[in-house]
């Protein structure tokens, strides 16, 4: 069944299918155009964002804003949710069984937005949303189709300020990813 906004958003608020939903601060409902051609997907909040309700405000959100602004991509233009709605104890991974219960929000989300192109932020929602075995080293930047989306994955900015070598990588990415994006208009 397909929900309108403010019934998805309504479910999410008061979810509380796994523990995450008893230890949150806020809600990470997603943000951004919601007509948007290109949607973003992260792992799960961090700190900065359970305590803010927005996704990609912290540290890694600031570096992929910079992203974002060197190939032109206005950050209101496009929409970002995580995989998970909510934060998970000191940023550790999401576990699979969270992903089951969290992943029909995102689908809902989806659904309603219908995007031309989804780019998966890191391995973990690539691994999900692609293919279980996705290779984030070899396999960043390659554009699959499935059903009337195109979707890749890109470093997780996370990962960025890590190994900050791989910047160059991310901004061949991004400006791929502008390059399909330009394509549809
Ligand atoms: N990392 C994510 O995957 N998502 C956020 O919203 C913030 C950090």
């Amino acid at each position: 069944m397909e929900l309108t906004w403010e019934e998805l958003e309504e479910k999410c608020k008061n979810c509380h299918a796994c523990p995450l939903g008893d230890t949150r601060t806020n809600l990470v409902f997603g943000c951004g155009d919601r007509n948007a051609k290109l949607m973003f997907v992260g792992e799960a909040p961090g700190e900065n964002e359970d305590l803010s309700g927005i996704p990609f405000v912290g540290r890694a959100g600031k570096l992929f804003d910079k992203f974002l602004e060197a190939v032109d991509i206005p950050r209101e233009s496009v929409y970002i949710a995580n995989m998970l709605k909510c934060r998970p104890p000191k940023n550790r991974d999401p576990k699979p069984e969270e992903e089951d219960l969290c992943i029909e929000y995102l689908r809902q989300q989806v659904k309603l937005i219908k995007p031309a192109l989804i780019v998966c932020l890191g391995r973990i929602s690539a691994q999900r949303l692609i293919r279980p075995d996705f290779k984030i080293t070899k396999e960043h930047g390659v554009w699959f189709t499935k059903g009337s989306y195109k979707m890749c994955a890109v470093y997780h900015p996370s990962l960025l300020l890590r190994d900050p070598r791989k910047k160059e990588d991310m901004l061949i990415d991004m400006q791929a990813v502008k390059a399909e994006l330009d394509k549809l208009s």
